[in-house]
């Protein structure tokens, strides 16, 4: 069976393609919505996701699509399951099976990703329909004496308790330890907090005997804090990312797909598209990535597209144009083939 599961991770890491995180729990979509001034509600949820999934033209660029709950009982104005879309354009779907995260008991400023209760008969459910990969978040804050070794081993533990109970059912696995960008932290920092991390997530993964060739890894890129005074140019970011990956990520994981993590879209593109220059994947043996490395973006995707629809009919063509865009980016990002002129040219047109 892990070979069944192999294949559905491969074809979730078919080259130059990546996934669409559209999973935001009801209160963060709510808040993205109203940012833009669209009322919040389910059936502007259900619209705006609607605009998403019938894109035309996305299945060349998005080989998966990861979905909320909720999504996954909603129909398009057609009486068409959306998920049911997904699949015709030939995109696996996915869906976020994490409860959110609370605040670890004794451990001021630090959350637990809850979820594990009941998750094997949930599991079970969405294999019924369909699912084919899932997706687990665990959060991880850089401040002074943060992240403690409790909270990276509970939830290094929870992400491995998890993988294994989708794999039992069937189901890939998307483990996703996300190091926020929040705060003055430096790249270092930020390399280390990462690398310490991905390494007790593999430990974990391998006391609950999750099949590394059955799982994806959906990490943060490694970068300095949103208030560091410190920029890092994208050579920085792709060797300080890719330094860290080599080193806690093995061999057998079958693809690297970043979140985005609240980078500015053009820019967590551009940072993608830095790792994959011959010099930073090449030139010597001892430095050839054994994984792929792709993407699984959400606002990255999703943000320019979410601005310009503004809750209106009328606006849906621009912005499904704009989800498209970018996920036409995010292809070339995957090759080493993006450049500064494709958004210049579409931001011209
Ligand atoms: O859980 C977060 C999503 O899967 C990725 O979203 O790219 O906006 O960080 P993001």
């Amino acid at each position: 069976m892990i070979n069944a599961l192999t294949v559905t991770a491969q074809a979730l890491m078919e080259p130059s393609k990546g996934l669409l995180a559209m999973d935001e729990s009801v209160g963060t979509c709510n808040r993205r919505l109203a940012e833009c001034g669209i009322a919040q509600t389910e059936e502007f949820r259900r619209r705006y996701r609607e605009l998403l999934v019938t894109a035309p033209g996305l299945s060349p660029f998005i080989s998966g699509a990861i979905l909320l709950d909720e999504t996954l009982r909603q129909n398009t104005r057609d009486g068409v399951l959306l998920a049911d879309v997904l699949r015709a354009a030939g995109i696996l779907v996915g869906i976020k099976v994490d409860a959110g995260t609370t605040a670890l008991a004794d451990h001021p400023g630090e959350r637990v990703t809850e979820g594990l209760d009941g998750l094997r008969e949930r599991l079970a459910r969405f294999a019924t329909l369909g699912v084919c990969f899932a997706k687990w978040r665990a959060v991880l804050v850089i401040a002074d004496g943060l992240p403690t070794q409790a909270c990276i081993q509970v939830n290094a533990h929870a992400l491995a308790r998890y993988a294994s109970l989708c794999q039992e059912a069937q189901i890939v696995p998307v483990v996703e330890p996300e190091v926020l960008m929040d705060g003055g932290h430096t790249l270092t920092r930020c390399a280390e907090v990462t690398t310490e991390v991905l390494h007790q997530v593999f430990e974990q993964l391998h006391e609950q005997g999750v099949a590394l060739e059955a799982m994806i890894l959906k990490p943060n890129m490694v970068l300095p804090g949103l208030s560091c005074g410190e920029p890092a140019s994208l050579a920085e970011v792709a060797e300080a990312t890719l330094s860290c990956l080599r080193r806690t990520v093995p061999a057998a994981v079958v693809g690297v797909a970043f979140l985005s993590g609240g980078q500015p879209a053009t820019l967590a593109t551009a940072r993608l598209n830095a790792m994959h220059q011959p010099n930073q994947t090449s030139g010597s043996p001892a430095f050839e990535l054994p994984w792929p490395l792709s993407f699984s973006f959400g606002r990255a995707l999703q943000q320019p597209a979410l601005g310009l629809w503004a809750g209106k009919d009328g606006n849906r063509v621009i912005a499904q144009n704009a989800l498209l865009h970018r996920a036409r980016c995010n292809a070339a990002a995957v090759q080493g083939a993006y450049s500064d002129a494709m958004d210049e040219e579409a931001r011209a047109a």
